[in-house]
């Protein structure tokens, strides 16, 4: 049987990879990807690259069996599939963030650019505020820089692109790290491979300090 793993390319593939090959799985082929999508290298294997939400597309119609992507995808989604494992890596943080000048008291109802509309609702619900929310889809930063929102609701990992921005942190929400989720028919029809492919990425885990 071949495991097909639908991989989030970008940050998370590059951190994920040595977890891969540590695990015993060749991914030469994803190091020299070129322009491919979809590797066969490995016999036992098959890792498709795609961006984050499609993980879930892919996972949620069975077109593979395990998924590997980040908890802010899983939140945002509300999905269903199985978090089988946290792989270590890809740790983040959501933040509300904006300008020095922002004032998180202020009277007039406020605006909120994110990639993420619904941890941004969760939130705000949370703490008894009601929002406007605009959903952009990448450099969520530039929104209160150039008045599109009063702040931002974003995943920071290093603080280099709110430092960059001169943008400051005005809470902290949840945490984030890459999971590895399986295919709910995944799970029932082939446990035992799906289990040994787990406890060789916990053993890989282990051995690379993760
Ligand atoms: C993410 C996030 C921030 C940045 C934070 O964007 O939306 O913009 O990373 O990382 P840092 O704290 O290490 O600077 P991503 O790089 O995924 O691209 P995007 O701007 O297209 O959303």
């Amino acid at each position: 049987m071949t495991i097909k793993i639908a991989l989030t390319k970008g940050r998370v593939e590059q951190q994920v990879v040595p977890l891969l090959e540590a695990s015993g799985i060749d991914c030469s082929g994803v190091r020299n990807k070129g322009r491919r999508l979809i590797f066969n290298e490995d016999p036992n294997f098959q890792i498709i690259l795609v961006k984050g939400p499609d993980v879930l597309t892919y996972l949620n119609n069975s077109s593979v069996h395990i998924g590997i992507v980040g908890s802010d995808i899983l939140a945002e989604q509300n999905n269903p599939q199985y978090a089988m494992l946290d792989m270590g890596v890809g740790k983040c943080r959501f933040v509300l963030a904006s300008t020095r000048d922002f004032n998180p008291q202020q009277v007039r109802r406020k605006i909120i650019a994110t990639k993420y509309p619904n941890i941004t609702k969760r939130y705000f619900q949370s703490i008894g505020e009601d929002v406007e929310i605009i959903k952009i889809e990448g450099s969520v930063e530039l929104a209160p820089l150039i008045g599109l929102a009063d702040a931002i609701v974003d995943i920071t990992e290093t603080g280099t692109t709110l430092k960059e921005n001169d943008l400051h942190v005005y809470a902290e929400l949840q945490p984030v790290s890459t999971k590895l989720v399986v295919n709910r028919l995944a799970v029932k029809q082939y446990r035992p491979e799906i289990k040994t492919f787990i406890n060789k990425l916990q053993e890989a885990q282990k051995n690379l300090g993760v």
